[in-house]
């Protein structure tokens, strides 16, 4: 019998297409998340389910879908699914890993040189036909990134890709994790620091975490108060590590100088939001992995998961969550 596959979102790539050849593939065709109805809906009956980071993967949906295999997240962050449920219930939850470590790190120094070197409004003033007087001396000046101290928060896979860019910007490396990463002291230089010893000597501060209970609201009013005055605080992780609140405080006090925000407590921002107003902050649509090479090789990954997992064969250990399953 031909296995049955829902998948949320359209794809870029062809990997969809290679899906198709070997299921039956139910596919969301909005440009938008299914709704909780048309979820609960349309995984009724399918083997597989191919997800994204916005769809809520938990008890009711397995539920749903008591034939369930495999949950296959086009995402490299596996917080929106209920892995231990999964687990208990023998389904595999694969997710896209590292495929998305360099894409994201080109994102996070895209973000750094635009906060740092006043990019957005360089450009807003040329468009505006607010470049009155040609090269000046003091025009838009910014903050150097090259020599400057760059401190990351969870030198993980897509920390230390950002490390790798930084030492090409000779910027001191200075990383924070649960525990230290000796093997990339030795091979990118970083130095390890304490959170508040990072905070207070970083002039960049880039938060690579992933979401867990120990990384929810990391930084909060207390944290950002330890930041130096001139410092920017970059996040291309999730929006829930830091809180959104405090760090529109700092910025409307400029305790800190800037910040660059690819994710945000709730997406998309909502229009109210004071950051929207800010000059002192670059938002971004969360963009970090969107490059098409990597959102096509996301799908290869995603797509090959539930092909091999329906045909009996072993997972690929890197892609899989619950080795348990
Ligand atoms: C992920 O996959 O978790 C990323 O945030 C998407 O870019």
């Amino acid at each position: 019998m031909v296995s049955k596959v829902y998948v949320t979102r359209n794809l870029p790539g062809t990997a969809l297409g290679e899906l198709g050849r070997h299921c039956h593939v139910t596919l969301n065709k909005k440009a938008t998340p299914p709704s909780r109805k048309e979820l609960l809906k349309n995984v009724s009956g399918k083997d597989a389910i191919l997800c994204m980071l916005s769809d809520r993967i938990d008890r009711e949906v397995m539920d749903a879908a008591p034939g369930l295999k495999i949950i296959s997240s086009y995402s490299t962050g596996f917080e929106h699914i209920d892995v231990a449920e999964a687990t208990r219930r023998g389904i595999h939850v694969t997710y896209t890993s590292d495929i998305l470590a360099e894409a994201t790190a080109d994102l996070t120094f895209a973000l750094i040189l635009a906060c740092a070197r006043n990019v957005v409004a360089g450009d807003a003033m040329v468009r505006k036909g607010k470049w009155r007087v040609g090269w000046a001396p003091d025009l838009l000046l910014g903050q150097s990134v090259h020599g400057a101290t760059f401190g990351i928060v969870g030198l993980g896979r897509i920390g230390s890709a950002v490390a790798r860019r930084a030492r090409g910007f000779d910027m001191k490396i200075l990383y924070h994790n649960r525990g230290r990463n000796e093997r990339a002291e030795a091979e990118l230089g970083a130095q390890y620091r304490s959170l508040d010893g990072l905070l207070a000597e970083s002039d960049f501060v880039s938060i690579h975490t992933a979401m867990n209970g120990a990384s929810r609201q990391l930084i909060n009013k207390d944290s950002l108060a330890k930041m130096k005055p001139t410092a920017f605080l970059i996040n291309t992780a999730r929006g829930a590590v830091v809180n959104e609140r405090d760090l529109i405080a700092a910025l409307k006090k400029k305790t800190i100088a800037g910040a660059g925000l690819d994710v945000f407590d709730k997406e998309p921002l909502p229009r109210a939001s004071p950051l929207v107003r800010m000059k002192n902050v670059v938002l971004l649509p969360h963009i970090g992995s969107a490059s098409r090479q990597t959102r096509s090789k996301m799908a290869d990954v995603a797509v090959k998961s539930i092909l091999d997992a329906l045909s009996g064969k072993s997972l690929d250990p890197a892609f899989l969550v619950n080795p348990k399953s």
